[in-house]
C-alpha cells in the first residue's frame, strides 16, 4: 500500500466528523464564535431542527473580505495571537469549526466590520470555496448552514428526529447563555420562538442569578443557595439547589470552567460527594457552578468538541467544590424546597430529603456498641447502652409502638407476619410466628406496582382514577414535548396527560394502584428520564424503570408515615404477589430474623 497525503477536502471532512457531530454541535460552534466576537445579541434560527437550516446572526466585530477568506481555512484563527496554548481566554482557538462545517454542508458567511461601510459574503459548499462578493448587511455577522451533512450521507443517516435535535440545541444554547448573562439570546425553529433571553445588566452576581432563574425557572431560584468560595487563585460561584429540590438524573447539573460549559466526571463526582449525606443515592442535585481558574491551571485542548477540560491540580478543584457546597448546605440548616412535606420531615437538618434513610448518629452508636465484644467492666457497658437506647427512642418517637391496640398474632398463611411498628418512616417491623420481618416499604411498593402494572397490561390496561382537580405541571417546552409524545403509552400505564399551553401539561387521571401520588414530581422525573432513554424504545421495554419512578411518587414511598392498617395491607399484598421479594432493581424488599438468630445474637443460645 502506498502512503499518501490526503487532499484538504477529505481532511476537512474527517475533522468535521469529530467537530460537528449533529446540528446542536454546529450551533454550539457558531454561537461560541459570536461570544468570542464580543456581540451583545445572538439569534439562532433553525429549519427542521437545524437539519435544513441553521442561521446565526450577531452584532459583533464582523469580518472584512480577506478575513472571510481566512476564516473558512483550516487552522486559521484570530484567537491565538501569541502562539500560547496555555493561556486561552476565548471559547475557540483551533480554527477548525468553520472549515469543518463548510466541508459537510452549504455554508454562507455574510459580515460587516463595525468600522466598515459595506458588507461581504462568502460561500463554501461541500468544501468548495467561492470568492467574496459585496452584500448588504448591518455591522456584525450572519452565518447560514444549509443541508448539514449533505456531503457526508453516512452521517446524515444517523441524524435523530427533529425533536431530539431541537432539545439538544436548546440545551447547548441554554448552557452558553447561563455563562453570558450580558448577551441576549433567541432560538427559533420554523419561525416558532423556543427560547428568548433578554440581556441582563447589573452586577455580575445579580445578573447571573437572574439569567439562571430565566433558564432554570423561578422555582430553582427560590430553592437554591448562592455559592461563593475561593482558594489559591481559583474562584467558585453560582447556585446550588437545596437537597429537597432533587432530580432523577444528573441532567440538572451545569458546570462551567472559565465561562466554558463543560461535562466533567471530576466535577460531577465532586457534586455527588458534597451531597452524599443529604441525598439518596439515586437522586441528583441541581447546580449551576462557575469555576474561574488561572488559564495555566486548566488544559482546554483535550476534547474534539471542547466539552471537557483537564486540571493541573484536580484534587484541589475537587476540594474547593466539595468544601464550598457542604459549607453552604450546612449553613442553610433544614430549609426544604417543598413546604408541603409532612411536618415530621423538618425536624433536623436534612432528615428532610424524602429518600433520606441513613442511620442517625445515635443508631450508629447503638449498633457499634452492640457489636463490641462483651466487656464486664463495672456495668458501664450496659449503662452506656441504656443511655444510647433512650436517646434513640427519645429522638425517634416513631420507633416506639405505632398504636396500643391489642396485639394480633399472625396466621399460618401470613409468612410476613403482623405489622407492629414503622421505624424511620421507611421500615415496617412485623412479628411472625417465630421471628421478626423488616420490610423496606419503598422497595416493596415499587415491586408491587411493577407486578400489578405488568399484570394489568396483559389484561387490557391499567385502571385509572380521575382527579377531582386536574393538576397542571409546568415544565420547559422540550420536557413537555417529551411527555406528550408518550401520552398514548402513558395512558396505557394509567397516567392521562394532555397539552396545556406552551411548556405545560395537565394530568387528569393517575394509576389507581398508586393511591394518592405526587403528580408534579412524577411527571418531572419521567420527563428527565425520557430525555435519557432511547426514543425508539417503547416505555413497556423500560417498564421496571417507569414503575420504579411511579412507585417513588406513590403513597407508600419511603419517608411516608403509615398506620398499622396500611402496613398490614402492604404485607398482605406482598404475600399475594409473586416475586415480591425483590424490588425492580434486584434489592431485597424484606429480611427476616428468626427468634433463634436473635437469641444467638444475645448469647442466649
Ligand atoms: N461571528 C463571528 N464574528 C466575527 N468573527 C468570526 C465569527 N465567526 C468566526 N469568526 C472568525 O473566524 C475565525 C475562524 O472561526 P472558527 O470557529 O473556524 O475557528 P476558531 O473560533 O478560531 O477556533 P475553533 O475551531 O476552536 O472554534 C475565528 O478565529 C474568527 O476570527
Ligand atoms: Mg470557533
Amino acid at each position: 500500500m502506498t502512503i499518501r497525503l490526503l487532499p484538504p477536502n477529505l481532511v476537512n471532512r474527517i475533522a468535521a466528523g469529530e467537530v460537528v457531530e449533529r446540528p446542536a454541535s454546529a450551533v454550539k460552534e457558531l454561537v461560541e464564535n459570536v461570544l468570542d466576537a464580543e456581540a451583545t445579541r445572538v439569534e439562532v434560527m433553525l429549519g427542521e431542527g437545524g437539519q435544513s437550516l441553521i442561521a446565526v446572526t450577531d452584532d459583533g466585530g464582523g469580518m472584512g473580505p480577506e478575513e472571510l477568506m481566512l476564516a473558512v481555512e483550516r487552522h486559521a484563527t484570530s484567537k491565538l495571537p501569541d502562539e500560547d496554548l496555555a493561556h486561552i481566554r476565548t471559547l475557540g482557538f483551533r480554527g477548525e469549526a468553520l472549515p469543518s462545517i463548510g466541508a459537510v454542508a452549504r455554508l454562507r458567511l455574510t459580515s460587516r466590520r463595525r468600522d466598515a461601510d459595506a458588507a461581504w459574503s462568502l460561500a463554501v459548499e461541500g468544501g468548495a470555496k467561492g470568492a467574496p462578493s459585496p452584500a448588504a448587511h448591518p455591522p456584525g455577522t450572519r452565518v447560514e448552514v444549509r443541508d448539514l451533512f449533505f456531503a457526508t450521507p453516512a452521517r446524515l443517516k444517523f441524524m435523530k428526529s427533529t425533536r431530539s435535535e431541537l432539545a439538544a440545541t436548546r440545551d447547548v444554547v441554554e448552557r452558553l447563555a447561563m455563562a453570558h448573562p450580558a448577551v441576549s439570546f433567541t432560538l427559533a425553529d420554523e419561525g416558532r420562538t423556543i427560547l428568548k433571553l433578554p440581556a441582563v445588566s447589573g452586577d455580575a452576581e445579580g445578573a447571573r442569578a437572574e439569567r439562571l432563574a430565566a433558564v432554570l425557572g423561578r422555582e430553582f431560584a427560590a430553592a437554591s443557595l448562592a455559592i461563593n468560595a475561593a482558594r489559591e487563585g481559583m474562584v467558585l460561584s453560582g447556585r446550588a439547589g437545596l437537597p429537597t429540590y432533587n432530580r432523577a438524573t444528573a441532567t440538572g447539573q451545569y458546570l462551567f470552567v472559565n465561562g466554558r460549559p463543560v461535562r466533567d466526571k471530576l466535577l460531577n463526582g465532586a457534586v455527588r460527594a458534597a451531597y452524599q449525606d443529604v441525598l439518596a443515592r439515586d437522586r441528583h442535585a441541581v447546580v449551576a457552578l462557575f469555576l474561574d481558574v488561572p488559564a495555566e491551571e486548566v488544559d482546554v485542548n483535550v476534547h474534539p468538541a471542547k466539552a471537557e477540560v483537564r486540571f493541573r491540580d484536580a484534587g484541589m478543584v475537587r476540594g474547593l467544590i466539595i468544601g464550598a457546597l457542604r459549607h453552604a448546605l450546612a449553613a442553610a440548616g433544614h430549609r426544604t424546597a417543598a413546604q408541603d412535606l409532612p411536618s415530621s420531615f423538618a425536624t433536623g437538618p436534612y432528615t428532610s430529603a424524602p429518600f433520606e434513610n441513613r442511620p442517625t448518629q445515635s443508631t450508629l452508636r447503638l449498633i457499634e456498641r452492640a457489636q463490641r465484644p462483651y466487656e464486664p467492666v463495672g456495668g458501664t457497658h450496659y449503662q452506656g447502652l441504656a443511655e444510647a437506647a433512650a436517646e434513640f427512642i427519645g429522638a425517634n418517637p416513631q420507633a416506639t409502638r405505632a398504636e396500643s391496640e391489642p396485639v394480633e398474632l399472625p396466621n399460618a398463611d401470613q409468612p410476613l407476619g403482623v405489622a407492629r411498628a414503622q421505624v424511620h418512616e421507611t421500615y415496617i417491623v412485623a412479628q411472625t410466628g417465630d421471628g421478626i420481618v423488616i420490610v423496606d416499604q419503598h422497595a416493596a411498593h415499587e415491586r408491587l406496582v411493577f407486578e400489578r402494572i405488568q399484570t394489568a397490561l396483559g389484561n387490557g390496561g391499567v385502571a385509572r382514577q380521575g382527579l377531582l382537580l386536574p393538576e397542571i405541571v409546568e415544565l420547559d417546552e422540550s420536557a413537555a414535548a417529551r411527555i406528550l409524545a408518550r401520552a398514548a403509552e402513558l395512558a396505557a400505564l394509567g397516567l392521562a396527560v394532555e397539552p396545556f399551553g406552551p411548556g405545560a401539561v395537565v394530568v387528569r387521571e393517575t394509576p389507581a394502584l398508586l393511591g394518592e401520588c405526587d403528580i408534579q414530581g412524577l411527571v418531572r422525573d419521567l420527563a428527565d428520564q425520557l430525555a435519557e432513554w432511547d426514543e425508539a424504545l417503547a416505555l413497556k421495554d423500560r417498564l421496571a424503570d417507569v414503575c420504579a419512578t411511579m412507585a417513588c411518587h406513590g403513597s407508600v414511598r419511603a419517608g411516608r408515615r403509615l398506620d398499622l392498617a396500611e402496613m398490614n395491607a402492604l404485607l398482605r399484598q406482598m404475600e399475594a404477589t409473586p416475586r415480591s421479594g425483590q424490588c425492580g432493581h434486584g434489592r431485597p424488599t424484606w429480611i427476616e430474623l428468626k427468634l433463634a438468630d436473635i437469641e444467638r445474637l444475645f448469647g442466649r443460645r
